[in-house]
């Protein structure tokens, strides 16, 4: 696995990651959000949505779950914060999704044994106001 740490300063360092991810994403692409609240999952995905062709408002899917909308391939995206059930994480018939778009998870810990092999990681920290993400990759 290689890791790679970078500073996200600003916004636009925010959106500079999300231009160079959303060129990797390709329809099975499975990308991990991990980091505490605040740290800016929400943003990189709205940003990662626009370069992905998404012209429909992207929000947070806390209350709703799963958010799906149309880029050049389906995208879904998922904030997994609430769920506390193993049941209910199956129940979101995370398989079929993968296959069907490209797929990225807020909180994904609590369906960590069902990610992909390849899943692309990436954990947001913000810490004394740095922002910092570390990007992990097979
Ligand atoms: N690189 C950044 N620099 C400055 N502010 C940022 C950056 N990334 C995100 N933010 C801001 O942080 C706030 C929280 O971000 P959000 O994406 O909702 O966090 P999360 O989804 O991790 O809870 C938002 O107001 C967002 O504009
Ligand atoms: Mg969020």
């Amino acid at each position: 696995m290689q890791t790679q740490e970078i500073n996200l300063n600003s916004k636009e360092d925010t959106r500079e990651l999300a231009r160079k991810i959303a060129k990797q994403l390709v329809k099975g692409s499975v990308l991990a959000l991990y980091g505490q609240l605040g740290t800016g999952k929400t943003f990189f995905t709205q940003k990662l949505c626009k370069f992905l062709g998404v012209s429909e408002v992207v929000s947070s899917p806390s209350y709703v779950l799963m958010n799906e909308y149309r880029g050049k391939i389906p995208i879904f995206h998922l904030d997994l914060y609430r769920l506390t059930s193993w049941e209910e994480v199956l129940e979101l018939g995370l398989e079929e999704l993968f296959e069907s778009g490209i797929t990225i998870i807020e909180w994904p810990e609590v369906a960590e044994e069902l990610l992909p092999p390849n899943t692309l990681k990436i954990k947001f920290n913000l810490q004394n106001n740095i922002r910092t993400a570390v990007i992990s990759y097979n």
